[in-house]
């Protein structure tokens, strides 16, 4: 037995005391003494980690590290321009945290209230997260790339009372006002809960500021004391919630609490990255995404690790910025996206070949699956063979790594995300919810509880329970399928349900549809995922006009600026084409299943459609994609 197995049989039967230890990874203020408590049967359901003990996220994250290692660098930020770095140390780190928290306070900020952030890649997007954490605010990060009603809906769903954003943000060549998109989204918001916007200037464009409402960040911090003192916060206190896609509705506010999430990613960080004192750790990811929160905030920050932050685009001004960025602050440990690396794999070797990357010790990987061509890229030129590449599986949902090779003393298969962390008991099984035992492939459930899983949807916990308890009673359903190996090893292949996976980014089917069937002349659509060669997916969206609709030129252009309104740009189908109608079941499902084929060019494999109510439009609608391509 190898000593990964050891430890995971034993972090397996017998959790209590597997965790119990590795909890000591925070600072306590209270200790705990009940550590697991969680059922995931209907019965008797819940989910509690720690529940007696008491600590705040943000002392660990910054407090702890600045009495210990006051000049140690928590952060280097890498401005959009080339050659406009700097550090921000843990004792420099502290005094933002603690003025932006009083600026919080005095603006009448309690425990509880939910804090949403609409900020670029700066340092003050971290600081305003952990400047919550401090006095128990809940913040609730919203991507930068979200359009003004995406951004309206999230903070309605939450009464948020407060959004802190910043003038604009650079990325490459473009600028991106963030004040105005917020504006906007107050003018729509049917609540209107938020009293306060507090706006950090970054790039000096003027803003529009309204009387009472609207602060500038620096104007109030100018007057702000650099210590306040920290929130003592139940382990099961709400820490963050975190909007993600669904299948079905409304994007869900994930909800995660305090002790079992910090203690998680800060866990998994350190051990997935074998994190030594000297690293120097870059997640690409954005504040606004799940990984972004545990592995580009919370974990590196609990274990004191030095990150690069990045605001601008990973071709900017040409494409060997990121190996540049790994150069210049010589990176032993990186963490990206599969989208990429292909992105990057498609501009050629000459970007790489004017930079070494003799630093890089450590490769991660997130998001979506990463085919063995990219795995092999990355491992051979970007690591220059040498580097171990950490392929992780895990969702907004699960708060951490759940799927994922350790660095050391593991096989390492290109393709496969490996085997289990400690505490993650995985199974598969059919759609009956028979387990698969050995070789197979099925539904990727999580048998047990493990502490960083979300605590709710916000304000919905019934949905909770039926979105990912119900369907495999007394198991974590996390609607992605896998293969399973002779040796046990893992092998994400996608979604089951209706999320699509663009460029890593979670897009969920009814969204798009539902903003696509804003369009006045739309009666009906149906979007779906195909594959794509750098994003890993695209959208393709099928549509039908309203009767008596003129069929336009512009209807395409008028669509994609829609979807830019709603969700954002992000969202816009690759393919967009107007169809007669939709192949349906007779009771009226679309059958998304055979759009995809068409959509895929899998013509020969289509499947029955006698059970269809119209079998004809099938073939309609292949002879009209044929005609576009
Ligand atoms: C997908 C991102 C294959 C998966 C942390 C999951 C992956 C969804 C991997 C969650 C991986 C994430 N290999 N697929 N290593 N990591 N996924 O919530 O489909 O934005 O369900 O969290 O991304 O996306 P989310």
């Amino acid at each position: 037995m190898t000593s990964y197995d050891q430890d995971y049989q034993r972090s397996i039967t017998d959790p209590n005391h597997f965790w119990k230890e590795k909890a000591q990874i925070l600072d306590w203020i209270k200790p705990f003494t009940v550590i697991k408590n969680t059922s995931f049967h209907k019965e008797d359901f819940r989910i509690k980690w720690f529940e007696d003990g008491e600590l705040n996220a943000c002392y660990n994250c910054v407090d702890r590290h600045a009495n210990k290692t006051p000049n140690k660098t928590a952060f280097i930020f890498e401005a959009n321009e080339l050659g406009n770095a700097r550090s921000i140390s843990f004792k420099d780190l502290l005094k933002e945290v603690c003025k932006f928290s009083n600026v919080l306070k005095s603006k009448g900020v309690q425990k509880g209230d939910v804090v949403t952030i609409y900020m670029p890649m700066i340092p003050e997007a971290a600081y305003a997260m952990l400047a919550c954490s401090r006095i128990g605010a809940i913040h609730n990060v919203v991507f930068g790339g979200f359009s003004a009603s995406a951004l309206a809906s999230r903070v309605d769903d939450c009464d948020s009372n407060m959004i802190i954003t910043a003038d604009a943000s650079v990325r490459g060549p473009k600028t991106i006002s963030l004040k105005e998109t917020v504006d906007v989204a107050l003018e729509e918001s049917k609540k209107n809960t938020v009293k306060t916007v507090i706006t950090v200037k970054h790039i000096g464009s003027k803003c529009h500021m309204k009387e009472g409402r609207d602060f500038w960040y620096y104007d109030l911090a100018k007057f702000m004391e650099t210590t306040c003192p920290i929130e003592p916060m139940k382990s099961e206190d709400p820490l963050f919630i975190l909007y993600t896609s669904g299948s079905t509705g409304k994007p869900k506010g994930v909800l995660h609490t305090t002790g079992g999430y910090l203690t998680y990613v800060a866990f998994t960080h350190k051990t997935i990255f074998d994190v030594k004192e000297n690293d120097t750790y870059w997640c690409t990811a954005d504040v606004g995404w799940i990984t972004g929160h545990s592995y580009g905030v919370y974990g590196p920050l609990a274990n004191g690790t030095t990150s690069v932050m990045y605001e601008g685009i990973p071709t900017y001004p040409d494409a060997s910025r990121i190996w540049k960025i790994i150069d210049t602050h010589k990176v032993s440990l990186f963490y990206t996206a599969p989208t990429a690396i292909r992105s990057l794999i498609s501009q050629g070797d000459e970007y790489t070949q004017t930079t070494t990357r003799t630093s890089l010790r450590i490769l991660g990987s997130v998001g979506e699956p990463l085919n063995p061509e990219a795995w092999q890229w990355y491992h051979d030129v970007i690591g220059n063979g040498k580097c171990p590449i950490v392929d992780t599986w895990w969702q907004t949902e699960t708060g951490g790594m759940m799927l994922s090779p350790q660095p050391h003393g593991m096989n390492l298969k290109p393709g496969s995300v490996d085997k289990p962390f400690y505490g993650v008991k995985p199974e598969l099984v059919d759609n009956k919810g028979t387990i698969i035992i050995g070789k197979g492939s099925g539904n990727l459930i999580i048998k047990d509880s493990w502490p960083g899983q979300m605590r709710g949807i916000y304000k919905d916990q019934d949905r909770f329970f039926k979105t990912y308890f119900s369907r495999f009673p007394g198991s974590y359903s996390s609607e992605d399928g896998a293969k399973r190996d002779e040796e046990g090893y893992y092998w994400i292949t996608g979604r089951v349900d209706d999320i699509i996976n663009v460029s890593g980014h979670r897009i969920g089917t009814a969204e798009v549809e539902a903003a696509i069937n804003n369009h006045f002349d739309i009666a009906e659509s149906a979007v779906v995922g195909v594959p794509h060669l750098i994003k890993g997916e695209s959208l393709c969206a099928f549509v039908i006009l309203k009767a008596g609709s003129l069929k336009s030129n512009s209807i395409k252009g008028e669509v994609m600026q829609i979807i830019t309104r709603d969700i954002g740009s992000f969202a816009k189908p690759d393919t967009f084409i107007v169809v007669p109608s939709l192949p349906k079941t007779r009771s009226g499902k679309i059958m998304r299943r055979i759009l995809r084929k068409i959509a895929t060019g899998d013509h020969d494999n289509i499947g029955d459609i006698s059970t269809l109510s119209n079998p004809r439009i099938v073939v309609k609608i292949i002879e009209l994609m044929d005609h576009k391509g």
